[in-house]
């Protein structure tokens, strides 16, 4: 990835190692956190990792923050996926809790569009750009994969209003129609 992107992404150099970094110049802060193990399903937050995280949240002394990660440090309850979440230490939902400017946790990785409450945070994932992972909550049910929509997540943030999150589907869905209410729809008076 650094080899391919670094030269217009100059910010993916910051870490020689993990593909962790910073950017500060929006009103809200983005943190990057490498979750990636190599060659397996699953990610890990190593202690390395999170003691860079820990450094990093404590340099941006309280302002705003949407913490990026690829896999999803917390459960969902789909046991199907669930196992390919993040590893990490108990510390590691401490450290999040400490930092209330943490907006959001936003993640990937299991292909469908989930929020969860976790370690004081918001737990994000978006759906996937390609296949979504079937939606089944059944324990013991093997992951599978569906042509549900591919889709996107829009956060925005703005210092009144906090950090907005949309999901959004990609796909021609025809042109915007403006609402026509009949005269006696409520409201209309
Ligand atoms: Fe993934």
């Amino acid at each position: 990835m650094r080899e391919s992107l670094a030269g217009r992404h100059r910010y993916l150099r910051q870490n020689d190692c993990f593909l962790d970094y910073v950017i500060d110049h929006f009103p809200v802060r983005l943190v990057a956190l490498d979750t990636v193990v190599a060659g397996a399903h699953g990610g890990e937050v190593c202690a390395t990792r999170e003691a860079w995280l820990a450094r990093t949240l404590d340099e941006g002394a309280g302002k705003p923050t949407l913490l990026l990660m690829h896999h999803p440090p917390f459960r969902t309850g789909v046991s199907a996926m669930d196992p390919m979440m993040c590893r990490t230490a108990p510390s590691f939902a401490r450290l999040i809790a400490h930092h209330p400017e943490i907006e959001r946790i936003a993640t990937g990785h299991f292909h469908r569009p989930i929020v969860v409450r976790w370690a004081g945070t918001v737990g994000f994932v978006a759906p996937s750009t390609a296949h979504q992972v079937a939606l089944d909550l059944r324990d013991g049910e093997p992951t599978r994969f569906v042509y549900e929509p591919p889709g996107f997540a829009l956060h925005v943030f703005e210092p009144e209003l906090g950090m907005v999150s949309h999901v959004v589907p990609i796909g021609d869905f025809g042109p915007m129609h403006d609402f026509v209410l009949a005269p006696e729809y409520p409201g209309q008076a």
